[in-house]
């Protein structure tokens, strides 16, 4: 079949990459892509918001599956735009309905999604302009440090911890008042910090049974030692050796299943894939966020790590036999490590050429995903904070990061930085 994947980064350059493994995909494009998907696809100049020229895509193409890449269209309701359409309604659409992506567009609808169903989360408080006495009331009174975060889409800024209450006042004034990320803060969750280890965990569901499909440690500071600014995630380790059975399990039983058993019972529409950013709090599981869509570099560990073969897992999604799916993964270490623009998160200049990338390819045991990286005359430039990334695998952590970091020493632009230490604490 004729696959269309929406968007552009190194998760989305994982996913072409793994369904080009398939005997099911005839081919795939993808929207808008870059110039690492060019490499084993068709890139289409189509934005992941473009949704009649997503659809136009589609018919031209004869298009049966469609991957959603990034939130943003989910939360906008790509799904609900192509199967309200008698002309594309037959497609399969791997993403949630934007009832169910409110999951992850609303952190207020998430927290009382978990309170319904009894999930262990953080405790939380919501606050609007209309009662924001009561929310400087209630920060003052919260113990430390505590956490502040817009209830809507904010391109992934709009969590702060805050470490007094003058700053979490301060933070809190600027949201509400000061409208600082617009209509995503008009409203702000505010909660408890929990101390742990986070981990990402992913599942795939039709809305009513799911398979999980792998987890992921991902490492969000910009520094060694997990120190400085909160990044996009500057690399990956899979499987997490604190991951046993019998975490897992409490994961399963307190997490996940009544997680899809909430979807269904609340009839929210939901074929694709569920990301639960959890907290390992002292060998108990919480739920931090949900996401309606893969992590970024997270996919880019689990999908060399999944062994199944990922178009037919989605096609179990929509002719109704995912429950029957075999899941099986290497039984390698997997890691990840991520190459980043200098000054990232912070500002950083782009169009640096990015040399290496043939000598990187074919290399025993390693794949570059490329993310943010564009063509200039021709050459592939830098694009974006998050340039490139390279994944391993070996028998242990520690073996497939050194593999990752040798192919990224054939890797060169202009203020490249990459973290040394991903997998650090699992010697
Ligand atoms: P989010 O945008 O929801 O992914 O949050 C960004 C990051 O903030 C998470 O990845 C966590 O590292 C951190 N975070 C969010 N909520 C909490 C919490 N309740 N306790 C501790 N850390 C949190
Ligand atoms: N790596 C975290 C995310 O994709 O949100």
């Amino acid at each position: 079949m004729n696959i269309l994947l929406i968007g552009s980064g190194g998760r989305e350059h994982a996913l072409a990459w793994k369904m080009t493994k398939s005997h099911q995909a005839d081919q795939i494009f993808i929207a808008p892509g870059n110039p690492g998907t060019a490499s084993i696809g068709t890139n289409l100049p189509i934005e992941v918001s473009d949704f009649e020229g997503l659809k136009k895509c589609v018919l031209d193409h004869k298009i049966e599956m469609v991957v959603v890449g990034p939130e943003e269209p989910l939360v906008r309701g790509i799904y609900d735009f192509f199967v309200n359409d008698p002309m594309t309604s037959h497609v399969n659409i791997i993403g949630p309905s934007a009832n169910a992506a409110q999951l992850e567009g609303s952190k207020a609808f998430s927290k009382h999604f978990m309170q319904r169903h009894q999930i262990p989360t953080a405790s939380y408080a919501e606050f609007t302009a209309d009662n924001y006495e009561a929310g400087c009331t209630y920060i003052r009174n919260h113990s430390l440090p505590i956490v502040l975060k817009a209830d809507g889409l904010a391109a992934g800024k709009g969590v702060i911890i805050a470490q007094t209450q003058q700053e979490a006042l301060a933070c809190f004034e600027e949201m509400i008042q000061n409208k600082q990320f617009g209509e995503a803060s008009a409203k702000v969750v505010i909660e408890q910090f929990l101390e742990g280890i986070e981990v990402s965990v992913f599942a795939l569901t039709d809305g009513i049974n799911y398979q999980i499909i792998g987890h992921a440690k991902d490492y969000k500071r910009i520094g060694e030692g997990d120190t400085g600014l909160n990044t996009g995630g500057m690399g990956c380790v899979s499987p997490v050796p604190f991951m046993d059975d019998d975490f897992m399990q409490k994961v399963e039983e307190r997490i996940i299943k009544p997680t899809i058993q909430g979807i269904h019972q609340e009839g929210l529409i939901y074929k694709g894939f569920v990301f639960f950013g959890l907290m390992n709090c002292g060998g108990e599981p919480f739920v931090i966020e949900y996401n309606c869509r893969l992590g970024d570099p997270e996919t880019e560990v689990i999908l060399p790590r999944l062994q199944t073969d990922l178009v037919s897992l989605l096609a179990a999604v929509d002719n109704g036999t995912l429950a029957d799916v075999n899941i099986e993964y290497n039984e390698n270490a997997f890691a990840t490590v991520m190459a980043v623009s200098g000054g990232y998160p912070g500002a950083y200049k782009k169009d640096f050429i990015i040399s290496g990338i043939e000598a990187s390819q074919n290399i025993p045991d390693t794949l570059v995903f490329q993310a943010g990286t564009g063509l200039k005359e021709n050459a592939i430039v830098t694009k974006g904070g998050r340039v490139l990334t390279v994944t391993a695998q070996g028998p242990t952590i520690q073996d497939a990061v050194k593999k990752a970091q040798n192919t990224l020493s054939l890797l060169h632009f202009e203020g490249m930085n990459f973290r040394k230490d991903i997998g650090f604490e699992f010697k």
